[in-house]
C-alpha cells in the first residue's frame, strides 16, 4: 500500500512572482483513493501550487509526475488531459445558461445533444450524491449549486484527481457535511482529491493526510489521524499559538442600541431588512450570522447612518442614560455620539483609509473629523498610530509609509485598530479578521473581548461560525433579511445556527 506509485507527485517546486517566492523546492504526492489536505496560512502559496498542477502557471523549476510518469502541463487543457481538474475559488458560469449547458460549454461533440448531456449529468450526479437540477438556470442558483456546477463540470471531462481551493468558503455547515459526502463518494470511487483549506476541523474531519506550506515552503506532511489542531497550528504558524477564545461573563449588560421594526430597501427596491428588531447591550458581544448577502452590511450601515431607513427606530442610549433616535441623523454625528464602524470589505483599500496617506495620517481622517477647529493636531493621531501598531503587530517599515504598500492583513489591522482608538460606546465590526492570519485573527478577538469588558456593546459580523460561538454571548442570525431567530452562544451549536442561516426559525437541524 505504501509503496504505490503515487496519482501525482510534485518534486522541488519553485514559483516565484517577481520578487515574491510563492513556492520554494516543495514536494508533496497524493494516492488514487486519498484525500489530502493543503493547510496554509494565507499567501503561503497553497493556490500557486495547485494552479501548477491545474496547468494556470508552470514552475520555474521542479517536476511533475502523473502516474510515475513526468509530463509537462502548459494549460488546464494539458491537465485536464491527464485527468487533472480544478474548482477554483471565483465560478465562471454564464448565468443565463442552465447547469447543463454550462457544464459542456467548450466540449464540441457535445453542442447540439443537449438531452444526452443532462442524462449524464443526472448519472454523475446520482453516483456522487450531488443535488443538481440539470435545467435550472445559473441565475436561480445559490452558491452551493453554483459549486456543484463547477465539480461536476469536471468530472463530465473524466477528471480523476480532483482540486478543490478552499470550497467550504462560501457553504453552510449543512452544505459543507453534503460537500464532504461526494468528496467521500469519489474517494470510494478512487479518485484523488486534493481539498485547500485553513480550516482545522474541516481538515480532522475530510482528510486521510494533510500537507502543511508556510511561507512558500513544503513544512510537513501528517496523518489527520495521528495529529491535532494544535499541532497543524503549530506547524502552520511557526510557533505555538493559543487556540482558544475567552469569553467573559457580560458585566452589568444594559442596552445600548435599540433597534425596532427596522426595514431598509436597496437603491433598486429590494427588500434588505424586513422588520429587524432587536437590542445590543453594554459589556456583551452580540454575533450576527447569516450566509453572505443576509442584510448584514445593511443593517450595520442603517445604525451607522450610511443606509436609509424605509421604517422602524434605531435608538441609542448613551452611557449616561440618554435616549437618540439616529433615524435620519448624519454618519458624522452617530459617530460622535460613540458608535464607530469598521467594516472591512473585500478590497481593503476600498474602505475609509486613504492608500497613499501613512498610518498616522490615516488615524487622523477619523480623530479629525471629532473636529477640534481649524488647526489639526498631529501629535494625537501619531501616538494613536504607534499604538494600533504595536499592539496589533502592524508589520511597516514606519509609521510615514503610505498605507498601501502594507500587506493586506496590514492594512486590516490599521482599519480594526482606528475604529478601537476612537474609544467608541458601541463598535460595529464586519468580517474584520477577513484574511488575516491566525496570530492576528486571535489578536482581533483580544480586541473585542477587552472592549466588551471595557463596557462597549460591540456588534460583530462574522463569516466564521465556530469563532462566533466561542467569541459571541448571542448570536442573532439573518435569514434573507429577517431575524431568523437570537441564541444564546453558550447554548447553540452550529447545526441549529445553520439551519437557521436558511430556513427562518431553523429547519432540519442536526
Ligand atoms: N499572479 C501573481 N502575481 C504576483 N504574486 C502572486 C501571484 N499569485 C500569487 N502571488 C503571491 O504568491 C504568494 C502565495 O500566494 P497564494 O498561492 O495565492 O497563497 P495561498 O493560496 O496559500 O493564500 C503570495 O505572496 C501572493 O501574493
Ligand atoms: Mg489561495
Amino acid at each position: 500500500m505504501e509503496n504505490r506509485v503515487p496519482a501525482v507527485r510534485m518534486s522541488g517546486i519553485t514559483k516565484t512572482f517577481g520578487s515574491v517566492v510563492a513556492n520554494h523546492d516543495v514536494s508533496i504526492e497524493i494516492q488514487r483513493g486519498e484525500i489530502l489536505s493543503l493547510l496554509g496560512e494565507n499567501g503561503s502559496g497553497k493556490t500557486t501550487l495547485m494552479n501548477m498542477l491545474s496547468g494556470i502557471y508552470c514552475p520555474d523549476s521542479g517536476q511533475i509526475e502523473v502516474d510515475g510518469k513526468e509530463v509537462s502541463i502548459r494549460s488546464p487543457k494539458d491537465a485536464l488531459s491527464l485527468g487533472i481538474g480544478m474548482i477554483h475559488q471565483h465560478y465562471k458560469l454564464v448565468d443565463v445558461m442552465n447547469a447543463t449547458q454550462n457544464i459542456i460549454l467548450g466540449l464540441k461533440e457535445d453542442k447540439y445533444d443537449l438531452k444526452a448531456a443532462s442524462g449524464r449529468v443526472r448519472e454523475i450526479c446520482e453516483r456522487y450524491g450531488f443535488d443538481l437540477n440539470p435545467e435550472q438556470k445559473v441565475y436561480d442558483m445559490t452558491v452551493s449549486q453554483k459549486q456543484t456546477v463547477e465539480i461536476v463540470k469536471v468530472l463530465y471531462r473524466k477528471a480523476d484527481i480532483l482540486i478543490l481551493d478552499e470550497p467550504t468558503a462560501v457553504l453552510t455547515p449543512q452544505e459543507t457535511e453534503k460537500l464532504f459526502d461526494v468528496l467521500r463518494n469519489m474517494k470510494k470511487d478512487n479518485k484523488a482529491v486534493i481539498i485547500i483549506t485553513h480550516k482545522l476541523n474541516e481538515v480532522l474531519e475530510i482528510s486521510d493526510r494533510v500537507d502543511i506550506l508556510r511561507a512558500g515552503e513544503f513544512i510537513g506532511s501528517l496523518k489527520t489521524s495521528e495529529t491535532t489542531a494544535q499541532e497543524m497550528t503549530d506547524m502552520m504558524v511557526g510557533h505555538a499559538v493559543a487556540l482558544n477564545i475567552h469569553r467573559p461573563e457580560p458585566k452589568n449588560p444594559v442596552p445600548r442600541i435599540k433597534v425596532s421594526g427596522l426595514t431598509v430597501r436597496s437603491e433598486e427596491g429590494l427588500l434588505k431588512l424586513d422588520d429587524v428588531s432587536f437590542t445590543a447591550n453594554s459589556g456583551e458581544i452580540l454575533g450576527i450570522a447569516g450566509i453572505s448577502n443576509s442584510g448584514q452590511k445593511e443593517l450595520l450601515e442603517a445604525i451607522s447612518g450610511l443606509q436609509p431607513v424605509e421604517s422602524g427606530d434605531i435608538t441609542y442610549i448613551s452611557p449616561e442614560g440618554q435616549a437618540t433616535s439616529l433615524i435620519g441623523k448624519d454618519p458624522l454625528d452617530i459617530q460622535r455620539l460613540g458608535v464607530a464602524l469598521s467594516f472591512v470589505p473585500e478590497d481593503r483599500l476600498g474602505m475609509g483609509l486613504v492608500g497613499n496617506m501613512d498610518m498616522t495620517d490615516n488615524m487622523m481622517l477619523r480623530t479629525f473629523r471629532k473636529g477640534r477647529g481649524l488647526f489639526v493636531d498631529r501629535g494625537t493621531p501619531k501616538g494613536t498610530a504607534q499604538k494600533v501598531k504595536d499592539r496589533l503587530e502592524v508589520v511597516t517599515p514606519g509609521l510615514s509609509t503610505p498605507v498601501r504598500r502594507l500587506s493586506g492583513g496590514n492594512v486590516q489591522k490599521v482599519l480594526v485598530g482606528r475604529e478601537i482608538a476612537s474609544a467608541p460606546s458601541v463598535l460595529l465590526t464586519a468580517y474584520a479578521v477577513r484574511g488575516l492570519d491566525i496570530n492576528s485573527s486571535y489578536a482581533i478577538y483580544d480586541l473585542m473581548n477587552q472592549q466588551k469588558e471595557n463596557g462597549v456593546a460591540v456588534i460583530y459580523v462574522g463569516e466564521d461560525l465556530d469563532v462566533l460561538l466561542e467569541l459571541a454571548d448571542r448570536i442573532l442570525v439573518l435569514c434573507g433579511g429577517k431575524v431568523s431567530g437570537i441564541l444564546d452562544g453558550r447554548k447553540t451549536n452550529k447545526y441549529q445556527v445553520g439551519s437557521m442561516m436558511t430556513t427562518l426559525g431553523g429547519g432540519e437541524a442536526k
